[in-house]
C-alpha cells in the first residue's frame, strides 16, 4: 500500500501521522519525507519536490510506502502530478491531516480542491481530524471544512478518523521510539524507582513510566483512527 500524507499547511501533523499512525500499521512500509530543507528530524529519506521523476521510479519499485510531503513541497509536487498525467494513481490513498485552527481548515480545503483538480477521486482522499480537544466534537471543531464538504463531497470525512491532542508526540520527537514498543515495554519501573539511588535517576524512570502510560493510552486511539480510514484497496 502506498500512501501520501499531504497538506498545504504546516503543523497539521503530517509527519506525526506518517510516523505514528500509518507507518506502524502498513506491513513492510518505508517512510519517505519530502522536505525542502530536510527539517524533518532526520526521519526517512529527504527528496526534493523537483526530484519527482525519481520519486515516481521509486514508487514503482516498492510495495508499501508512506510519503510525508512537507508543506513547502506540496505546490511543486501538485504541479508535477498535473504534468505527469495520472501519476497520482501511484498512490492508493492521500491522507490529509487537518487541525481546528481556521487558517488550517482553509488550507485544507485548498489542498482537497487541488487534489480533486488533478484527478484524485473522493474514495482515495481521506481526512484525519487531528488535535481535537477533549469535550469538543469533530462536527463542532471542523464546521467550516465539513460545511464545504457537504456542498462539494470531494473527500472522505469520517469523524472517527480523529486524534486527540496528546503530549506523547512531543515526547517522542527526536527519538526513534515507536509507540507500540513503548506501550508493550515490560520493565517494572515502580520496582526500579524504589531501588534507584538518587532523585534524578528516580525522575528519569518516572518519566519513562509516564511515557509508557501515555503510549498505552494512545495506541488504541491510533488503531481506531487507522481502521476508520479504510485504506485497504
Ligand atoms: N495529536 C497531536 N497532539 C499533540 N501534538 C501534536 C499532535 N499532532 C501533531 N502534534 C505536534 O504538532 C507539531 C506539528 O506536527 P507535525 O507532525 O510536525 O506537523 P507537519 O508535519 O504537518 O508540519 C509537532 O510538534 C507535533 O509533535
Ligand atoms: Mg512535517
Amino acid at each position: 500500500m502506498k500512501i501520501a500524507v499531504i497538506n498545504f499547511s504546516g503543523n497539521v501533523g503530517k509527519s506525526t501521522i506518517a510516523r505514528h499512525l500509518l507507518l506502524p500499521r502498513i506491513p513492510g512500509a518505508a517512510l519517505i519525507a519530502i522536505e525542502s530543507l530536510n527539517a524533518d528530524e532526520g526521519q526517512g529519506t529527504a527528496l526534493r519536490g523537483r526530484q519527482f521523476g525519481e520519486l515516481q521510479e521509486y514508487l514503482q519499485t516498492v510495495a508499501s510506502v508512506v510519503v510525508d510531503i512537507g508543506a513547502s513541497n506540496v505546490e511543486d509536487l501538485m504541479g508535477q502530478m498535473q504534468r505527469y498525467r495520472g501519476s497520482h494513481e501511484d498512490f492508493d490513498g492521500f491522507v490529509v491531516p487537518t487541525v481546528p485552527r481556521l487558517k488550517q481548515q482553509m488550507d485544507t480545503i485548498a489542498t482537497l480542491v487541488e487534489l480533486n483538480r488533478i484527478g484524485v477521486p473522493a474514495s482515495r482522499l481521506k481526512l484525519v481530524f487531528n488535535m481535537v480537544e477533549d469535550g469538543v466534537t469533530v462536527a463542532q471543531a471542523f464546521d467550516p471544512l465539513l460545511t464545504f464538504l457537504k456542498q462539494q463531497p470531494i473527500a472522505r470525512a469520517n469523524p472517527r478518523c480523529c486524534l486527540g491532542a496528546n503530549e506523547i508526540y512531543a515526547r517522542l520527537k527526536g527519538t526513534k521510539a515507536d509507540l507500540a514498543t513503548l506501550a508493550n515495554d515490560p520493565t517494572d519501573y515502580k520496582a526500579l524507582i524504589v531501588q534507584a539511588k538518587g532523585t534524578s535517576e528516580k525522575v528519569a524512570l518516572a518519566q519513562k513510566l509516564a511515557t509508557r502510560r501515555l503510549a498505552s493510552g494512545v495506541v488504541p486511539e491510533l488503531d481506531a483512527c487507522y481502521s476508520a480510514l479504510e485504506l485497504k484497496t
